[in-house]
């Protein structure tokens, strides 16, 4: 197989790129959309986490998309996550069904993730939220969209008028995970757990959250959804990095990025 390796190869155009995204993502949603009826239908369930088949059958869909197009690229998603992570200019980093137990449940609040590394740098990235009809993207070189119409984020600028989501990090869910949500309660005006990190972060990117503070998602949880944060207007970080692609990650509005920022990271840091 042909790799582009070459340090001074240019890159795709993001045009290309960017279409490739949203139609893996449309393709991979529209799977599990045409296979609602087998919501329960888990390949295992445990007490933080299910994995259902439509989840790697999702994935699946959503690599065929890529490889068709670009054949030598690198396709890492949530459930080849065991694999060493690929040595190549282009990897597509795929979440399937971010928010599984949201879907496993029936809430509408999942989504299907396809983000694109060129070189380490993110490129190109969409979201498609198949319960809502909504599909969020964003080039590194171009606006953030949803369904083809410009976003941008809030201007909130104090905290305690901010909408701030955060999650239920299921790593541990007891004290760990408690600290934070706490933390997030007292510093906002109103906290919210929704349940699916990228869909969180497409409220941000569309000015609807003002913030979202997660203490371990993952990277393929981010790895679409921050760049259309950033696209359109505001801040992501990755405040800790640990083994296994887990991160402490905020994304704000850019306004509330230093005050989320200082309240948060002592938290990580004792
Ligand atoms: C999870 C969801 C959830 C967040 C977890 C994520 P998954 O992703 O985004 O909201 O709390 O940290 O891992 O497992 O449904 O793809």
């Amino acid at each position: 197989r042909t790799q582009h390796r070459s340090a001074d190869s240019p890159m795709i155009p993001t045009t290309q790129l960017q279409a490739v995204a949203t139609l893996a993502a449309r393709r991979a949603g529209e799977h599990v959309l045409a296979n609602l009826h087998r919501r329960g239908d888990a390949n295992s369930i445990l007490r933080t986490d299910v994995k259902h088949k439509l989840d790697v059958e999702a994935q699946e869909t959503a690599a065929a998309v890529i490889r068709a197009a670009y054949p030598d690229h690198a396709v890492f998603g949530e459930e080849t996550c065991e694999e060493p992570f690929p040595e190549n200019d282009y990897v597509w980093i795929v979440d399937p069904i971010d928010g599984t137990i949201n879907f496993f449940h029936g809430l509408p609040w999942w989504c299907c993730s396809v983000g694109l590394r060129h070189k380490g740098r993110s490129a190109v990235g969409a979201v498609f939220i198949p319960e809502m009809g909504q599909m969020y993207e964003a080039a590194c070189d171009g606006p953030a969209l949803c369904n083809g119409a410009p976003i941008r984020v809030s201007e909130t600028d104090r905290p305690e008028l901010a909408m701030l989501a955060t999650g239920a990090d299921k790593w541990d869910l007891g004290e760990h995970a408690f600290r934070f949500m706490r933390k997030v309660s007292e510093i906002a005006q109103r906290p919210r757990i929704l349940g699916a990190a990228a869909v969180d972060m497409c409220l941000v990117a569309a000015g609807k959250l003002d913030g979202y503070f997660e203490s371990g998602i993952y990277l393929w949880d981010m790895a679409a959804a921050a760049l259309i944060v950033e696209r359109a207007g505001g801040r992501c970080e990755i405040l800790k990095s640990y083994p296994g692609h887990r991160l402490s990650f905020l994304a704000t509005n850019g306004r509330l990025h230093d005050a989320c920022r200082n309240a948060l990271l002592p938290l990580l840091n004792p």
